[in-house]
């Protein structure tokens, strides 16, 4: 059976001929007795033709009824034009209005935050569009690279009674009136039981931060790709998210280069990007880097600040692995490197052009008395942790893992200026509507 309406696509693809189709006014533009529209849809825009002379007067009349954002149901004949965009047009028989719009908010040049304001409506752009097909991509990818490698999909709980990865970014929910039960800030500690049945184990799922400032990379609520892997070491650990970002930013290149063209990415930053190794050095190297090629001084011992993560990223075409940081700046559950006890074998994958840590991983540490002590120093309840620390008590293996905030791979593959544009509704300090 012929399908009865195309897409865009389809009708510039067919070239002739009769056609029907449906989707929004992108434009409108009414010259007297020649009415132009821009139709859009999922797939693309093409104009519309309608002259006075050449339709009945009361279908002339209803299509100079239309308002910009209005859905129609339209027929007509496909035309080559060299003057338009597509190279063809459509000279209209038929027409339908199915929804007539209001006064459309969004005309040009309105500020990020009225774009922010009115988001639902901000997501028809051709803008937000090409990321969000870019976005759907990336979850198809990641879904793709974890299966190719025998990875089981597992859930962990939102609602958690522990904190991961500090507590002062842990978002506390009133659950019946109990304390201590916070949002997720990672799957961590409720998959690192479950590899002792699935061994390796993957997920995307949101996570929460109370981030409290404001910055380009941080949202409150993000989207988590994590993995856990029985048996994975430091090594593998590191061609896992070395392979993961390949894999995800060549699916985008396979499958969006007119997305990209429309958020103006150059492409050849992407391809140069995953076409070499990724740049690899420890802690210790990256402080020695930093004094030899900008004269900057870190003290041994402190974190590495997104000025010093900059300067690193923008003196590579790919991305940097930096790992060993000093146990004082990671996270308790990192495994102490049994070379030098005081860094850990962890590391983060920095993303280049700026656009900061893309990946934090590492090996867990498995001897439970320094987890205990850890968490101690911390000056965590450890107790909390029991079924946690079950996991070393009953047939503890060596195991590694990761997370990777999908909306920084975004970021950097569309080159936003802020991560906010990565996500449909962004969520951060100040902003939680609409
Ligand atoms: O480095 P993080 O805090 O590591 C963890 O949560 C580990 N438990 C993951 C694991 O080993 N399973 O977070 C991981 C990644 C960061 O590298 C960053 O890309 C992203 O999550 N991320 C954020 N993305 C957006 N907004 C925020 N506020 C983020 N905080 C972390
Ligand atoms: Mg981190």
């Amino acid at each position: 059976m012929e399908k009865k309406y195309l897409s865009i696509k389809e009708v510039l693809e067919k070239k002739e001929g009769e056609v029907s189709l449906r989707g929004w006014v992108h434009r409108f533009r009414d010259q007297k007795t020649t009415i132009f529209i821009t139709l859009r849809d999922v797939t693309g825009v093409i104009q519309l033709v309608c002259d006075q002379d050449k339709v009945s007067p009361e279908l002339f009349e209803k299509i100079k009824q239309t308002t910009i954002e209005s859905s129609i149901v339209v027929s007509g004949t496909v035309r080559k034009e060299e003057r338009s965009p597509q190279g063809y047009e459509i000279d209209i028989k038929d027409y339908e209005i199915a929804g007539l719009a209001e006064t459309y908010p969004i005309s040009k040049d309105f500020s990020e935050e009225f774009l922010l304001d009115v988001r639902h409506l901000w997501l028809r752009s051709r803008k937000m569009q090409a990321i969000l097909k870019i976005r759907s991509t990336v979850f198809r990818a990641i879904h793709d690279y974890f299966r190719s490698q025998d990875y089981y999909e597992y859930q962990s709980p939102v609602l958690q009674s522990v904190q991961c990865e500090g507590g002062s970014s842990l978002f506390k929910v009133d659950y019946f009136e109990k304390k201590g039960v916070f949002l997720a800030q990672t799957w961590q500690l409720y998959a690192e039981p479950a590899i002792f049945s699935l061994e390796r184990i993957y997920t995307i799922s949101p996570s929460f931060r109370a981030e409290k400032s404001k910055t380009t990379r941080h949202l409150a609520e993000y989207w988590h790709a994590e993995m856990e892997g029985a048996w994975v070491s430091f090594e593998e650990l590191q061609e896992h998210a070395e392979g993961l970002i390949k894999k995800v930013i060549s699916d985008v290149l396979k499958h969006h280069r007119d997305d990209l063209e429309t958020l103006k990415r150059d492409v050849k930053v992407l391809e140069t990007a995953i076409s070499k190794p990724f740049v690899k050095m420890t802690y210790t190297e990256a402080l020695e880097i930093l004094k030899k090629e900008h004269d900057m001084h870190v003290e041994w011992g402190k974190d590495l600040r997104t000025v010093e993560e900059d300067l690193l990223s923008k003196m590579y075409d790919t991305f940097i692995i930096i790992t060993r940081y000093p146990k004082e700046v990671k996270a308790f559950y990192m495994k102490e490197d049994p070379q030098d006890p005081r860094v850990v074998l962890g590391f983060d994958c920095i993303g280049p052009e700026g656009y900061g840590e893309i990946i934090g991983a590492s090996e867990r540490e498995d001897d439970i008395k320094k987890i205990v002590e850890r968490l101690e120093k911390d000056g965590e309840d450890v107790s909390q942790y029991d079924f946690y620390l079950d996991t070393r008590k009953y047939g503890s293996v060596p195991h590694s893992g990761f997370g990777m905030g999908v909306e920084r791979i975004i970021s950097y593959i569309i080159k936003a200026d802020t991560i906010k544009d990565a996500i449909a509704f962004p969520r951060t300090m100040v902003r939680y509507r609409p």
